[in-house]
This record gives C-alpha cells, structure tokens and sequence, in this order.
C-alpha cells in the first residue's frame, strides 16, 4: 500500500507550529548564526520518486556534516575495503569535535561521521583526487540529478577562521602518520564539503541513492549492495554523535545530522526524508527536526525495526 505522505506532513506541519523549541542556532561558524531559527521545512520522496513537500523546503541551508556520509561513499567507491584500516566503524559517544579519543587511538578516528574521521576521508579523496573540490560537486551533482547544487563559499571561509578544533584534529591525526596530505589543503576541501548548500528536497534527491539500494535517481550504480548497507549501519550508529542512540530509539531510521539544522534519514526500498529546523539542541542536532522525524515514524509505523 502507498502511503499518504502529503497528509501526514500536512499533520506533522499542523502540530509542528504548537512546538515550543529551545534550542539555539549554531554560532561557531559566524556565517551559520544568521539563519532564522524559525524556519522549518521538510520534503519526502518515496520509491516512486514522487516528491512531497511542507514548509520551507525549497529553501537552501548549510549541508555541514550530512556532506560526511557523501564523502564517505565516495570515498568507498573509489578505495573500497582499504579505507578501514585508517578510520574505524565504531560509534564514538562523544561530541563530534571531540579529541581525547583521537590521542588515546593513535590517530585513527572512531568512524567516518565524526570530524576526525571525515577529515581522513577527505584527505583519501585528495590523494586520488586531482581536484577534490569540483569532482565531490560533480558526484553529488550526478547522483542526484542536479546541477545547481554548489558551495557556499562564504559559509566555507567563515568556517577556515574559527576551525581551530578541525585543525587540532587534523595536526593530531598527522602527527600519528595518518594523514598523507597537507592539514591546510585537506581541510580546504573538508570545510568547502561541509559548506555545500542545499534545499530539504535537493537532499532527498541526493540521499535517493541510499535508500535504493546504490541506484541513484537517475538508475545509475554508484554503490555495490554490501557497500550500501555498511554506509547506512555507520549512519544509524554514528550519524547523531552521542545522541545516536536516542535518534534510533525516538526515530529508527539510519540518517545524519548537520549544525546547519539538516536531517537526513531513510527507510530502505521505501522514503527518504529531510528536515530542515536551525535551532539545535545541546548535543547539536536539531531539535525541532527530531521531533518531526519522531512523529513521522511513530504515526506511520514506518521505521526499521
Ligand atoms: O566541522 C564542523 O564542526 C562542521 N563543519 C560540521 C559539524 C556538524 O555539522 C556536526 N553535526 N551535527
């Protein structure tokens, strides 16, 4: 049976706005603390590619680490099995910026979704990569279909002036041998990655690709099925930092978070949902979208367990 999603985001819409959010904008990127914490938006896609939409969800916000899991598959396609030897699959259970673990593991991040081990991955890509900038854009232009997404350069230079954490993470992971590349030019590429500014439905069409099984919208293969099912283990166990396991509780879907106020989540073979709330609870996941994704799968019984 096909679900009636524009109802149900209709209702969700309808509840959403009695919501009493808390949380507070992200301001440790400058460029991220103009956003209005009221806006709220939420797109859906289902296996039939139809899109339904609430809200602000043609409005384009700041990917910021939801780009993790992008570089990440690209990453896996391109060195396969050999990325796990430098970044772990382990849920961390800290902050995502958190260092002391780093020291203590020798410079092997915990996984790929927090900052240490993104910027790994970013720094594989731009050993394979001539220019890793225009061809991450490209891979996420192609898998989703769509050639306006890009970078926000602003949100990018904003975000090189106070990464002092992402440097000391970089610095560390060099000073223990692994990372091959420059820290300024891995993370140039991993602040412009995390800049990438899209829309609730642009990201639903990017993330189409994981929900179907490595089939991207336009029924290319960019994923085999084991690499496919890896990436959304590593998001359902890592994809909220030390709130991983509230989220598969409340919600019970693989997905990520970003401090731009972005979710990302899915349920194999059925939808794929994005929300977009700026205002951040403590552990720096939005909060009103927690909620959104709660009532979505709650009301629908559609999770996956
Ligand atoms: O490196 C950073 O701190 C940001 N570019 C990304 C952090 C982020 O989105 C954490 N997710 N909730």
């Amino acid at each position: 049976m096909q679900e009636d999603f524009q109802s149900i985001l209709d209702s969700i819409w309808k509840e959403a706005k009695k919501q009493k959010v808390t949380g507070e904008v992200a301001d440790y990127i400058p460029e991220l603390s103009n956003i209005e914490a009221s806006k709220f938006g939420m797109t859906i896609i289902d296996n039939n590619q139809n899109r339904f939409n609430i809200g602000d969800s043609k409005e384009n916000f700041s990917v910021q680490s939801i780009a993790k899991v992008l570089a990440l598959s690209m990453a896996m396609s391109m060195v396969g099995e050999k990325l796990w030897k430098r970044v772990g699959v382990e849920p961390s259970g800290d902050p995502f910026n958190h260092l002391s673990l780093l020291e203590m593991e020798n410079g092997i991040p915990r996984n790929p979704l927090i900052n240490a081990g993104a910027i790994v991955v970013c720094d594989v890509l731009v050993s394979k990569l001539e220019d890793p900038k225009s061809a991450f854009l490209e891979y996420v232009r192609d898998i989703s279909n769509d050639q306006t997404i890009s970078y926000d350069e602003d949100v990018a230079k904003s975000e090189k002036k106070t990464g002092f954490r992402n440097y000391a993470a970089a610095n560390l992971i060099k000073s223990f041998g692994n990372l091959e590349n420059d820290v300024e030019r891995v993370l140039d590429f991993y602040f412009h990655s995390c800049s990438l500014s899209m829309s609730c439905e642009q990201l639903v069409k990017v993330f189409y690709i994981f929900m179907n099984r490595g089939k991207c919208i336009r029924d290319n293969v960019y994923l085999t099925l084991s690499q496919v099912k890896r990436i959304n283990a590593i998001m359902l166990t890592c994809g909220f930092y030390d709130e991983a396991g509230e989220f598969a509780f409340e919600v019970g879907l693989p997905g990520k978070s970003g401090v731009g106020g972005g979710i990302v989540a899915l349920l194999p073979d059925k939808f794929c949902v994005a929300t977009w709330s700026p205002a951040l609870n403590k552990k720096g996941n939005s909060q009103l979208g927690m909620w959104a994704l709660e009532k979505l799968t709650t009301d629908t019984g559609l999770s996956i367990f």
